[in-house]
């Protein structure tokens, strides 16, 4: 049970907010995730194998660019229901997917408390979520709880520990560090990814197991790698964590580094999925 006094007892991710952000450069890193993030989650999903008429969970869906996917392509003939506790996020993604005819519905709502009765759905999705949580446990119990017995509970997120960039860039390792810390104050964890299996497990999932997917500056360029891993932190830090001069210093030094042509960056994504025991 959360402490009552903690922010996530009001069911509120402590380190995504998106009124602390640019909104429309958020939504548009999150576009370009999603394009670098699609192949890998296919390669994942087709190995959990999805039925193609399960009701799907997406928690923590954002703009639902995943939703609108799992909808269109992997459950075309089940459901998708995403929740999120972003009204003007959930007001998007409906405006984006209206006229779709898409079986895809939003609800407001959060992980903490699905808004869902035991035994809902064949599986629960969340990405890049739990990287945002005080008490990532806490959500994944209710992943478990409304998943039927039987289904799956799937994890995509990432890990700060993998994250690399050629040619060196001055004050790299000073900005990943400071953004470690700056999240974990409010809540977060950028080392999250190395720890899946073991929150599946400590949740009550069975049969955990977890996948690591490389991605690269090749896939997508340097500059929408570099808005994908980087840009949240530049857009979320500042004092105490890191003097604003020194951040701006920092982001002017990536900008450079993507026009050198042998740039390249590497970060990975961990894939990991659990069953929900039967009885
Ligand atoms: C980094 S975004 C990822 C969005 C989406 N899953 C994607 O991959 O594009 C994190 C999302 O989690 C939502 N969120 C944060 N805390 C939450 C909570 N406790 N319950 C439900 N959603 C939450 C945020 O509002 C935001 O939309």
């Amino acid at each position: 049970m959360a402490d009552p006094k903690s922010p996530i007892a009001e069911g509120r991710s402590d380190s995504y907010r998106m009124e602390q952000l640019d909104a429309d450069a958020e939504v548009a890193r999150l576009e370009a995730q999603v394009r670098l993030v699609t192949p890998l989650e296919n390669d994942f999903l087709a190995a959990v194998g999805l039925p193609p008429d399960a009701w799907l969970l997406d928690v923590g869906c954002g703009p639902g660019f995943f939703s609108e996917r799992a909808a269109r392509d992997l459950v075309p003939q089940g459901r998708v229901t995403g929740v999120d506790v972003d009204p003007s996020l959930l007001a998007l993604a409906r405006e984006r997917l209206a006229g779709s005819g898409l079986a895809v519905d939003f609800v407001e709502g959060t992980g903490v408390r699905l808004p869902l009765p035991d035994d809902s759905v064949d599986a629960s999705y969340a990405r890049f979520l739990l990287q945002h949580l005080t008490d990532p446990g806490v959500v994944l119990r209710e992943m478990v709880r409304v998943t039927k017995p039987g289904g799956t509970v799937c994890l995509v997120d990432t890990d700060d520990g993998a994250l690399l960039l050629h040619p060196p860039v001055d004050g790299f390792d000073e900005l990943l560090r400071a953004s470690y810390q700056a999240q974990k104050a409010r809540g977060g964890d950028r080392h999250v990814g190395r720890k899946l299996k073991a929150l599946l497990l400590e949740a009550g999932g069975v049969d955990a197991g977890v996948r690591l997917y490389p991605f690269t500056s090749e896939q997508v360029g340097a500059a929408d790698f570099l808005r994908v891993t980087t840009g949240f932190k530049a857009g979320v830090l500042g004092p105490p964590h890191i003097a604003t001069e020194r951040l701006k210093q920092i982001s002017a030094a990536l900008e450079q580094a993507q026009q050198v042509p042998g740039f390249f960056g590497h970060a990975m994504g961990y894939a990991a999925s659990a069953r929900v025991p039967r009885a």
